[in-house]
Order: C-alpha cells, then sequence, then structure tokens
C-alpha cells in the first residue's frame, strides 16, 4: 500500500506550471449531475472545451514541458488515457501525460469512515421521523447530535477533498519529476479550479518554482442582438473559489542563514528577503570586520554536521562593495570540505540589482529588434556598487563602457574616475573608461556618444534631462534603478518597459528592473537554501539567473488563442 508523503527533490530543480481548468474534475465524493436542463447541459459536460484545448496546446509548444499530469477524478486508467482530450493534447505533442489523484485504498479508508457516521447519522434521522410531533427534551438532544455527525461528515469529506487530495496529487507530480532523468524539470499540471490554490501552496513547500495560468474567456460579439451583460454574468456564476489552508511541518534541521553586513545595520530588505525565500532563522551580524568574519564562520560551520552545513548559508552585505568582496574571501577561506556552505554575496542589493539592469535592457533590446547589447556603446551614469558592477558586467559582455561620475559635488572628479578605471581593471580584469561629467554640458555629451545608457546615480537626484534628450539623433535605450522622486531621467515612469517617452528615446523604469531583482534575489536565496553544494552566489551567478527568469516568463500575449466558428483548419490536421 502506498503511503502519502512528499520530500523535496533532491539535486534536481522543477517548476510546475497550473494551468486551471474550466470545470472541477468530478470526484467520487461529488455525484455529477445528469439532469438535460439546457443549464446542466452546461455546467456538467466536464470536458475542456475547444478554446481551452487550443490554448494548451499552444502553451506546451511554448514551454516544451518534459512532462503533464491531470488529476484522474472519477475516470478509469482507460477513460483517462482515451476518452481525454488532454490526453489527445499530450499524444499530438508527444509529451506524456500522467494521473495524479488520491490512492483507491486511502478512498477506501476514508469511504469506511465516512459510512460509519453517515449510518448513524440516518438511524438518528429516522427515529427522529418516528417521534412524536412535539418538542421534548429528547428530541432536542437527538437533534444536536445529529447536527455533530453531519458537521463531522461534511468535515472528513472537506479534508479528503482538499487537503488530502491535493497532498496525493503533489505527491504525484513529485513522483513523476524524479523519474526524469534530467536536473531542470518543467511540468504542466491541469487542475480543477478548487485545488489550484492548494496545490500551488503544497508544491512551493517543497521548494518548486510555481506558475498558475487561468485561461479567462471573453466573449466578443460580433452582432448587437445578445446582452454581453448577462452571459458574461453566467459565466463568472458558475465558478467555485475555495482557498484551503494547508500547513506543512518539517523536522529537519532548520535552514540558518548567517548575515555578515559591514553596514551599521543589516538591511532588513534582505532580512524579509530571507525568510520568504524560506530560511528558518536569519542571524544579523552587523559592523562585521574581517576577524569577526573568520571567527563566526568557524564557529557556525562546526556547530553542525556535514548535513547541517548543507543547510547553513551566509550572506554578505553592506554598502562598501570592495569591503564586501574582502569579507568574502575571508568567509571563503574560514572554510574547507566537507564545511562548505553556500555564500551570498549582494552588497546593498547592488549584483542583483545591477545585473538585474543589465539583463533586462539586454532582453529589451532582442525583443524589440534593435540589436545585440554587446555591439553598443554604453554609457553607465553612478560609480557606487551598482555602477560599477554594471560597468564590470557590460564590458564582459563585450561593450565599449564608460563609467561616469555625475556628481557636482565631487572635487577630485578626474583623477577618481582614472583610479577607478584602473581598479576595475587590476581587480575585475575590464577596461572600462573613467569619465567625469558634473555639468549638464559634459552629461549630454557623454549621452551623444552612448547607444544605451544606464542610470544608477545616488537616490532621489535628476541626472538626465529632457534638454540633454533633445539633442540626440540615433535610437537610444535608457534604464534607471532611482526609484525616489525624482527619478534620474526626466520624462520617465517608474513601470516604463521600452516605452518611447522622448522621440527615438526607449525607457525601461526603476519598478521594471526592481521586479526582475526581487525575483532574482528571491531565486538565489532560495537556490542557496536548497542546493548545498557550497557555492558562491555572485554577479555572475545572478546575471545567468536574470535572463533564466526572463527567457522563462510567458509573454501573455504570446498564448492567446482566438476561436471562431466554422473552425479554420488547423496546420498538420
Ligand atoms: N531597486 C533596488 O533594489 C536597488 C538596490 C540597490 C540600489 N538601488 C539604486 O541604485 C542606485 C545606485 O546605488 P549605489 O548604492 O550603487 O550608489 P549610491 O551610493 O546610491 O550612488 C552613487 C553615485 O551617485 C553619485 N552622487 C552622489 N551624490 C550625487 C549628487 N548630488 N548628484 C549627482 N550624483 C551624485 C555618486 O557620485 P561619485 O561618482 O562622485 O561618487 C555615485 O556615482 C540608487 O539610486 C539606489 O537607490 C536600487
Amino acid at each position: 500500500m502506498k503511503t502519502l508523503e512528499i520530500t523535496p527533490l533532491e539535486g534536481k530543480t522543477l517548476k510546475v506550471i497550473i494551468v486551471e481548468k474550466e470545470y472541477s474534475e468530478p470526484f467520487w465524493i461529488i455525484e455529477p449531475t445528469n439532469n438535460h436542463t439546457p443549464k446542466n447541459i452546461l455546467s456538467s459536460r466536464f470536458k475542456p472545451s475547444v478554446a481551452f484545448c487550443n490554448f494548451l496546446e499552444k502553451l506546451i509548444d511554448e514551454v516544451k514541458p518534459d512532462f503533464i499530469t491531470e488529476e484522474q477524478g472519477n475516470r478509469s486508467a482507460k477513460e483517462f488515457s482515451e476518452k481525454n482530450a488532454i490526453a489527445q493534447i499530450s499524444q499530438k505533442s508527444n509529451i506524456p501525460l500522467f494521473a495524479v489523484d488520491m490512492d483507491e485504498n486511502a478512498k477506501g479508508y476514508v469511504f469506511s469512515l465516512l459510512e460509519e457516521k453517515k449510518e448513524l447519522r440516518d438511524r438518528i434521522l429516522k427515529a427522529l421521523e418516528e417521534m412524536p410531533n412535539k418538542d421534548s427534551m429528547e428530541k432536542e438532544y437527538l437533534i444536536a447530535y445529529g447536527q455533530c455527525l453531519q458537521q463531522e461528515i461534511e468535515e472528513i469529506e472537506r479534508e479528503a477533498k482538499f487537503s488530502v487530495r491535493e497532498n496525493w496529487i503533489v505527491m504525484g507530480i513529485l513522483e513523476n519529476a524524479r523519474k526524469m532523468e534530467k536536473e531542470e524539470i518543467v511540468c504542466i499540471h491541469v487542475s480543477s479550479p478548487e485545488h489550484v490554490s492548494g496545490v500551488k501552496k503544497l508544491l512551493e513547500s517543497v521548494d518548486a518554482e510555481v506558475e498558475t495560468i487561468k485561461p479567462s474567456k471573453k466573449l466578443v460579439f460580433t452582432q448587437e442582438k445578445a446582452s454581453p451583460a448577462e452571459i458574461e454574468d453566467l459565466l463568472k456564476s458558475m465558478q467555485i473559489k475555495i482557498k484551503p489552508v494547508i500547513k506543512k511541518t518539517s523536522e529537519e534541521a532548520p535552514y540558518i542563514l548567517f548575515f555578515l553586513d559591514t553596514d551599521k545595520r543589516a538591511s532588513p530588505f534582505d532580512i524579509c528577503m530571507a525568510y520568504d525565500a524560506g530560511f528558518s532563522v536569519v542571524v544579523p551580524y552587523e559592523n562585521v570586520t574581517f576577524e569577526e568574519a573568520r571567527k563566526i564562520v568557524q564557529d557556525a560551520i562546526f556547530s553542525r554536521d556535514p548535513k547541517g552545513v548543507k543547510r547553513t548559508c551566509f550572506f554578505i552585505g553592506g554598502k562598501d562593495m570592495e569591503k564586501a568582496e574582502e569579507i568574502l574571501k575571508v568567509v571563503r577561506d574560514s572554510m574547507f570540505p566537507p564545511f562548505q556552505a553556500n555564500t551570498i554575496i549582494d552588497p546593498a542589493g547592488a549584483y542583483t540589482t545591477a545585473a538585474a539592469m543589465v539583463a533586462k535592457v539586454e532582453d529589451a533590446l532582442v525583443k524589440s529588434k534593435l540589436g545585440s547589447l554587446k555591439d553598443k556603446k554604453v554609457a553607465v551614469f553612478g560609480t557606487g556598487a551598482v555602477g560599477r558592477v554594471a560597468a564590470v558586467l557590460l564590458a564582459k559582455l563585450g561593450c565599449n563602457v564608460m563609467i561616469v561620475s555625475p556628481n557636482p559635488n565631487r572635487t577630485n572628479g578626474e583623477e577618481y574616475v582614472t583610479k577607478l578605471s584602473n581598479l576595475l581593471r587590476h581587480k575585475y580584469g575590464v577596461n572600462v573608461e573613467g569619465v567625469f561629467a558634473p555639468t549638464p554640458d559634459k552629461k549630454a555629451e557623454v549621452i551623444k556618444k552612448a547607444d544605451v545608457i544606464f542610470c544608477a546615480s545616488v537616490a532621489g537626484v535628476r541626472i538626465v534631462t529632457k534638454e540633454m534628450l533633445s539633442e540626440v539623433k540615433l535610437v537610444k535605450v535608457i534604464a534607471d534603478v532611482n526609484a525616489v522622486p525624482p527619478l534620474g531621467v526626466e520624462g520617465m515612469k517608474l513601470n516604463d518597459d521600452m516605452r518611447e517617452f522622448a522621440p527615438g528615446i526607449f525607457g525601461i523604469g526603476p519598478l521594471t528592473i526592481g521586479r526582475l531583482k526581487y525575483k532574482l534575489e528571491r531565486g538565489i536565496l532560495r537556490e542557496a537554501r536548497r542546493n548545498g553544494k557550497g557555492t558562491v552566489y555572485n554577479y555572475n551567478y545572478a546575471i545567468e539567473l536574470a535572463r533564466k527568469i526572463l527567457k522563462g516568463e510567458l509573454p501573455a500575449a504570446k498564448l492567446t488563442v482566438t476561436v471562431s466558428y466554422p473552425p479554420k483548419e488547423r496546420k498538420g490536421s
């Protein structure tokens, strides 16, 4: 007999795209209705519509999953594989489809538990019927007893239908993922609407990346006769939304993150992110020096056996990037096999911000058919950690890079940018031209020379004005990471994503980059938590992950399908 057990995948990553279907798959407790009134014909079809099938086919074609899963419900294995539209799609696209659902024995167990209680309830009902009509104490007690039993029955049914069944569904998905001979697995799970939320929660609790898709149908009227509002209301009223809360407890060693910050105060942003990524405990250390870093690391790793070290992680933060890099060196030198814990370095969020900014621009240029970033001349305004790392990543990509100090308050500007250029050459092995541009004229000169501009200057200070942009002749792309008003670029909006905000100038705003940065930091923290291989997660890792995230994002527009009657001839049919 199979036992219900949900354990994370070892050494594999799983991405599950949950596609919500249009109806809830009949499950053994619910009796499908067979009343043929027009309303029931619509609500009891229990088969996906042609629009849904078209959508699913397109999604499979776009995502190319390793396998597909669907709840088996009340269907026999034969019905599931032969009389099922999803199975036909799976065969056509050559992607295996697996049924996932509650095990027959488990069903039997719950069934017998329910039968006992139902039998008792029915006896009480019968007794009540036979009792004289007038009120009596005995009758009151019997009614109360019956009500309690009915409540228990409904509770057991709810439990079985939601938390128990969803656990079986998730176990089925994980079992099939385990069988795949790959490290990075993608699954499309076709789910009843009522199970989307529960299954998503459970999958996330075992570190699977989950995306949910609810294909929403819109009615387009070509004639004016029908009333769109009524039909849309009817469709809405047919949806069921139930959100069970399921908690999973784990008795394994906790995931501990030691947060070594060189600043006076450890960043609450990173602490919150770490908890949200699933760390059980985050221990912040502030004003960390090299000597203290060594002590903290060795004290921490020796307290845990090698298995525990896999669940231990160090995170290095602080505004001073060079100091953070030195601390990283000390941290890594203090470890030796098998006591090597994962280490993340992201000084004041600069590495993930710079990686998100560069990857986003790179992706946007390709999607807008503006060529490849590596062939461009770029200017990075800002010499803080974000600007420096962006300059390093861009130079490594092959761009011709200027790093610009835009600060009118700096007195030793020329000397400063020369020293910075030398530092980037010696420490990071890249050639970057240092430019001091404290005045509007100097900034305009830089802007004219560059094809792509990255604005990573201090928060709340405008660097690029409309006037500077008015002289621009060729198409330019500008990305800004300053989300504090006034934004770094005049005319740009927080959520811009390649909006042409001035003639020939396309902007990518701070929140567009911020959202990717957020996903990136969460992704790194999650990966560092579950993959105890003693890895260093730095800006090189960050940009690779940012590219993957951008590649994996499903553009909704691409997935839209239109179904018209009579159907047009489909490709290959
Ligand atoms: N979205 C996120 O999650 C996130 C995370 C981190 C950072 N950020 C943003 O990224 C940007 C850069 O951050 P950072 O930590 O790398 O650097 P920063 O220390 O905030 O800024 C450094 C740059 O600003 C210049 N600067 C300072 N005062 C100036 C002034 N009055 N006028 C013009 N320039 C001035 C500095 O000039 P010098 O060259 O002369 O030193 C330097 O180039 C900030 O806007 C920050 O808010 C966003």
